[in-house]
């Protein structure tokens, strides 16, 4: 009912957003995530949906329901996030990296279950993961959108982390948490990055979050085409 006395601050908008924890195998059985729920990047899509856009949601694993009006595509691993954007890319006007990405992937994963057989524990070995959100900002082709907004989860030095992580990625906006407080919770607060400095949005449920930052990429997406 809420949802439509919400401005239409995104009509005729395009917006894709990851969310979710990645899944990354060991072998079929078994995997390395993380302790993303998923619910502040559904509460974005949730928002963003309210606010008039057409929304497509790529999601790790998560138990959650596709909120009203979304289009979700499910993925496990960073690669399957990464294509599945890459596919759906040309055309957003805004790209939202709520995911928490696996930055690493174990190379030799096993085709079969490892067994217990008293050759030892297994050895894994890491590669590093693609980086979803850099590759979208970096895409020459595609002309400097969509507008990207970057999610940071710090467990320490939020100000000063989030702050060189926006630059770093070359993005203009770029939302910083702690990684502990957010996890799983409904609540949250969460500071705003941008080229002018930081902002705080105090404690309030992660829709009332995700709404006053849909409001905040809203504005920002009109200066910019001005
Ligand atoms: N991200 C991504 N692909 C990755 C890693 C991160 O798209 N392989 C995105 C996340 O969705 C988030 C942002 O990058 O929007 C920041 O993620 P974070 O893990 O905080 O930053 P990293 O660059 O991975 O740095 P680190 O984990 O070392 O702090
Ligand atoms: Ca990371």
């Amino acid at each position: 009912l809420v949802a439509s006395f919400q401005p239409k601050l995104l009509a005729g908008k395009r917006v894709l957003i990851t969310a979710g924890p990645t899944y990354e195998a060991i072998d079929p059985v078994r995997g390395i995530t993380n302790l993303s729920s998923g619910k502040m990047g559904y509460a974005v899509a949730r928002a963003a949906r309210e606010a008039g856009a057409e929304v497509t949601l790529v999601s790790g694993p998560t138990a959650l329901e596709t909120p009203h009006g979304v289009r979700r595509i499910d993925v496990q691993s960073a690669q399957q996030m990464l294509d599945a954007v890459m596919a759906g890319i040309h055309g957003q006007h805004v790209f939202i990296g709520v995911a928490a990405v696996a930055d690493w992937r174990v190379e030799n994963a096993s085709e079969q279950k490892i067994k217990k057989d008293g050759s030892g524990t297994p050895q894994l070995q890491f590669a590093q993961n693609p980086d979803i959100l850099a590759t979208v900002a970096g895409t020459t082709s595609l002309n400097g959108w969509p507008y990207c907004v970057g999610f940071a989860a710090e467990s320490e030095n939020l100000i000063a982390y989030g702050a060189a992580k926006r630059e770093k990625k070359g993005i203009p906006l770029l939302v910083g948490n702690i990684g502990h407080h957010t996890f799983g919770q409904d609540e949250n607060s969460i500071v705003l990055f941008d080229d002018s400095g930081h902002t705080v949005l105090p404690q309030a449920s992660k829709l009332q979050l995700a709404r006053q930052l849909v409001s905040e990429i809203a504005k920002r997406l009109e200066q910019r085409s001005l």
